[in-house]
């Protein structure tokens, strides 16, 4: 019986290599941005500087302590202003918020430090410019709502398929000994990202569902690292062994 298999890097026509090996350089850059990005908006959130299960739970569910303004605060707006006046905003909330401690002490703030991006014509951040649009993010922090969840999942589900349609379209090509090894670094991704979406909206009314978040996301994340190490080095390094090789061109005569 013939088995199939398919062509290995090195039967590939220089040309087509080279292009695996740009498309790969760009999705691996963009793939280490990507992780960037995620620790950059969650990491802080819970006070620990480091990214934690926590840090996860706040941002899908919510803070059952804070808000989403001292969450901000904590975590991603934390650059924005010096810590003596990120301080003052964070107890001027938990003192109650009022009005007029607003115009006294907190407005010049929020005026100098975040209105150039949190204002009345931008559409897509709540507004700093005035007590009303403070005091939206100054309420209980119930996570990300589900319209930006909805949002997040097309886009995610649209690009990560395409992301590992593409590399594991080029991870093919890999010489695994164990042909279900391979199958199973390239569905695993596929799985993981349908977990990970849906892990957002239960971790909303179920935390412990944060692990699955940070499990999927680790799972593709090894996949990835995976698919694109290898092919890499398989692409230009790597000699299939002889009884390997042997084996391919007896499969090809036989057709
Ligand atoms: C350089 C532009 C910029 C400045 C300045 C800035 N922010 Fe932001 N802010 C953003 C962006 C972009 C987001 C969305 C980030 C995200 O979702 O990861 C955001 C998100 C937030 C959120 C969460 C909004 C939500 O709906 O979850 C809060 C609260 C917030 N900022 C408060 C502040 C405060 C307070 C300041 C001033 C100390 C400030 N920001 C300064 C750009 C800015």
């Amino acid at each position: 019986m013939s088995q199939r298999f398919s062509l290995h890097f090195s039967h590939l026509p220089l040309v087509q290599r080279v292009l695996y090996t740009c498309t790969l350089c760009v999705l691996g850059l963009g793939y280490t941005f990507a992780m960037i990005y995620i620790f950059a908006s969650h990491h802080g959130r819970d006070g620990n500087q480091m990214l934690t299960v926590q840090d996860i739970v706040i941002a899908y569910s919510g803070s059952k302590t804070g808000t989403k303004l001292e969450s901000a605060l904590k975590g991603p707006m934390s650059g924005m202003l010096p810590a003596d006046e990120n301080l003052k905003i964070i107890s001027w909330v938990r003192e109650g918020a009022s009005e007029k401690a607003y115009e006294s002490e907190v407005k010049a703030i929020f005026d100098n430090r975040c209105i150039t991006c949190h204002n009345n014509r931008n559409p897509h951040l709540p507004s700093l410019e005035d007590y009303a649009g403070v005091m939206h993010t100054a309420e209980e922090d119930r996570g990300v709502d589900m319209f930006t969840l909805v949002r997040v999942s097309h886009i995610h589900l649209f690009g990560l398929t395409f992301i590992f349609f593409i590399v594991a379209g080029i991870f093919i090509h890999a010489y695994l000994r164990h042909e279900w090894l391979k199958i199973t670094i390239i569905v695993i991704p596929f799985i993981s990202i349908i977990f990970d979406v849906a892990s957002w909206y239960i971790t909303k009314i179920f935390e412990p569902f944060a692990w699955v978040v940070i499990g999927s996301g680790t799972l593709m994340g090894i996949c990835f690292g995976l698919q694109f190490f290898i092919s890499l080095y398989q692409m230009w390094f790597y000699k299939l062994p002889d009884d390997v090789q042997m084996r391919f061109y007896c499969s090809v005569v036989e057709e």
